[in-house]
């Protein structure tokens, strides 16, 4: 066979079947480059010219079968006229899969993702290897496009239009065995049995899957354009479209061409072709690039395998039963047996809701003890504290505690206000004293802010990240300084919301400022989610002496109980873990937006400036993946010289005369102007 391939082999057994394998080399995944599609086009004229009697694709990586289209390349793709050209070339190639009149069969061991997927779709039958993680989807819509390659019209042709399009649309990932009940896979078997059960769906060639009928009904060119309605009136409660256009674009692919047919083919090429073009794609792919450099920052991978917890409160038992789910041996200790109970009841819901979400509970459930004593200390890789936020409490703690350590412990603290030089002023050993500042909920936020102080040393802080990136966060530097980066940046973000309150606005108001901006949530239900007792401890220690009078409101509020979400009433009040929102507020105007976002864009200066992290591109991912700033906008400082650094300054100028001295540019910009 031709040795021109570099990531394809193809052989036919002695039982007239072919075998293709795509093994990438170099790589540790395999991806769909056009390296990889050009030679795909090679390797099917030789398939044609010897005619096996069934095709079997399968992946020479034992990290799973295809994840999709390679992403360093969109960066090289300079027009949407190129972008088309390539998809519809890449559908061509799949067409003539497709048409194959052999029997053919993707064997799918592990990740099949975007590209992947659509080429396994492209093939009469799929078989997955039953795994449990969620390694199966369409999930382009998360770096703002949708599938090119024919993805639009097979998924509907194999699932129907609800389940493709849900697929499409979320960009969620099934297991295995979902996939199996959706009708996206046909069989799922062990990892030893795959090719046996390749082989089976040649010889015996099961009729191929179809929707039922009443499914297909839907498809009918009324009952389409009912049902894309309603499904955009679905989108539109989650994002807008002029932030988010894909979602949008593959519901009107549907409405138009009802996945059938030469023509939707061609406008899911001419589509994939704009929206790689848009801001928002090539952001969003940034922010890709910005979450692979945190995961990337270990120089090694983490060897701990025990942790010790002291302090079984929010943090403390939240971050030990999500270190219990990644396979951490845990030990929780507090002040009395009766904390520690309520603490692995909490946990054991948590395991429990991941079991049903396809994790692996009991496993999880048995890594997770209580040790009212600490007999496990001495045993610990790392032991974190997460008690009370006081200095003399974490320094007696540290104290007691750094004697009955193995010599190679890290000491960790999950502080968010007190500076580590501090804490560590008593330590025989202060340079192995590191923190871990996770943020709440623990289970959802990706990030954790790895924090040195000037006594940490590096072999602490490499151990430190790399233990971070096993537990599935990501690890981001940050020097010790009141507030680190994520807090120290919304705090004038939220400041500013509350003053903007004090006059007179509606929090309905304010909220949808931001909202429009692109933020996930506003600043006044984002204190009420933190809680506003820690909101106002963060605001005392941040907020300087002209916050008094907004301090001043939050005291009232806690004093009266109203700590937000977790009391049931905050600035809003809350249903059902919903904030329960007047729909007659006023729309916000320019100064309002603009008010709150140059508040946080200005501290984002500061910050670099003052060597908090160590660049902007840290900062940024720091933003986005600890307070979920508009990700389409890629990161706050990519926005401001997107926008113009000269433009912002200018206009932080004019809020400052309009407003007061909070708004004067920080010199830091001028490191940014060069
Ligand atoms: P919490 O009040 O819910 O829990 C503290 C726990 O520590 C309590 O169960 C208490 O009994 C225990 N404790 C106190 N002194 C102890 C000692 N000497 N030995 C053993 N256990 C002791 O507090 P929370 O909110 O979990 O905060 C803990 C730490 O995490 C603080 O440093 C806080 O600043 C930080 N943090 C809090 C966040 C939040 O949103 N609540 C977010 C990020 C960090």
């Amino acid at each position: 066979m031709s040795s021109a391939l570099r990531n394809w082999k193809f052989r036919v057994d002695t039982d007239r079947i072919g075998w293709l394998e795509l093994d990438c080399p170099g790589a540790s995944v395999n991806t769909l480059s056009q390296d990889v599609v050009r030679e795909f086009g090679q390797v099917l004229s030789v398939i044609l010219d010897q005619k096996p009697d069934g095709l079997i694709l399968t992946s020479g990586k034992t990290t799973g079968f295809i994840a999709g289209a390679d992403i360093r390349e969109f960066k090289q793709i300079s027009s949407a006229h190129e972008a088309a050209e390539f998809a519809r070339h890449t559908q061509g190639l799949l067409a003539q899969l497709a048409d194959l009149t052999i029997p053919t069969v993707a064997a799918v061991n592990g990740t099949a993702l975007g590209g992947g997927l659509e080429l396994a779709l492209a093939c009469a039958y799929r078989v997955a290897v039953d795994t449990p993680e969620r390694c199966l989807g369409l999930p382009e819509v998360q770096l703002g496009i949708h599938p090119g390659f024919g993805g639009t019209v097979r998924s509907i042709a194999v699932l129907g239009a609800p389940a493709a399009l849900d697929l499409m649309l979320s960009g969620r990932r099934l297991a295995a065995k979902d996939a199996l009940k959706m009708g996206l896979v046909d069989r799922v078997v062990p990892a030893d049995k795959l090719r046996e059960a390749a082989i089976d769906l040649i010889r015996h060639r099961p009729p191929l899957r179809r929707p039922p009928w009443y499914v297909r009904l839907l498809s009918l060119p009324i009952v389409r354009s009912w049902v894309a309605t309603r499904s955009r009136a679905a989108v539109a409660r989650r994002v807008r479209a002029e932030h988010y256009p894909a979602p949008y674009a593959i519901i009107e692919l549907w409405r138009r061409h009802g996945g059938r047919g030469g023509s939707a083919y061609e406008a899911e090429a001419e589509s994939l072709g704009q929206l790689l073009m848009t801001p928002t794609c090539r952001n969003l792919v940034r922010v890709f690039f910005l979450r692979e450099r945190l995961r990337g920052l270990p120089s090694r991978p983490s060897t701990a395998h025990t942790l010790h917890v002291v302090g079984a409160g929010v943090m403390g038992g939240d971050i030990a039963s999500w270190c219990a789910s990644q396979g951490l041996r845990v030990s929780l200790q507090d002040r009395s047996q009766e904390i520690l109970d309520q603490a692995l009841a909490r946990a054991q819901k948590f395991f429990d809701r991941r079991a049903r979400d396809g994790g692996e509970p009991a496993a999880a459930a048995t890594q997770l003890s209580s040790d009212l004593q600490g007999s496990e200390v001495s045993r610990a890789d790392i032991v974190l504290e997460a008690i009370v936020e006081k200095l003399e409490a974490k320094s007696s703690l540290f104290k007691a505690l750094e004697p009955r350590l193995d010599g190679e412990a890290i000491l960790a603290t999950n502080t968010s206000s007190i500076p580590l030089e501090d804490m560590a002023a008593g330590l025989i050993h202060p340079g192995r004293m590191v923190g871990l500042h996770f943020f709440n909920p623990v289970a959802r936020m990706p990030l954790v802010e790895v924090v040195w102080s000037t006594m940490t040393t590096a072999e602490t802080l490499q151990r430190a990240m790399a233990f971070v990136t096993q537990i599935g966060k990501l690890p981001l530097p940050c020097r010790s300084a009141p507030g680190f980066l994520v807090n120290r940046v919304l705090t004038p973000y939220m400041l500013e919301a509350l003053r903007a309150r004090q006059e007179g606005h509606s929090i309905e108001t304010i909220d949808a400022a931001a909202e429009q901006f692109g933020m996930p949530m506003g600043p006044v239900e984002l204190a009420d989610r933190v809680g506003l007792d820690v909101a106002r401890q963060v605001a005392r220690m941040l907020g300087g002496s002209d916050a008094a009078d907004v301090i001043g409101v939050l005291d009232s509020m806690v004093e009266n109980g109203h700590l937000g979400l977790k009391s049931g009433q905050g600035f809003y009040a809350y249903n059902e873990g919903r904030a329960v929102k007047s729909h007659n507020a006023p729309s916000p105007d320019d100064l309002l937006q603009d008010r709150l976002v140059l508040a946080l864009l200005n501290e984002c200066a500061a910050c670099l400036a003052e060597g908090i992290v160590e660049d902007a591109d840290l900062l940024d991912a720091g933003i986005v993946f600890g307070t979920g700033f508009a990700p389409f906008r890629g990161g706050p400082l990519h926005y401001a010289r997107e926008h113009g650094i000269a433009a912002i300054v200018r206009r932080l100028d004019e809020l400052a005369r309009q407003l007061g001295p909070r708004f004067e540019p920080h010199p830091g910009w001028q490191m940014l102007q060069l």
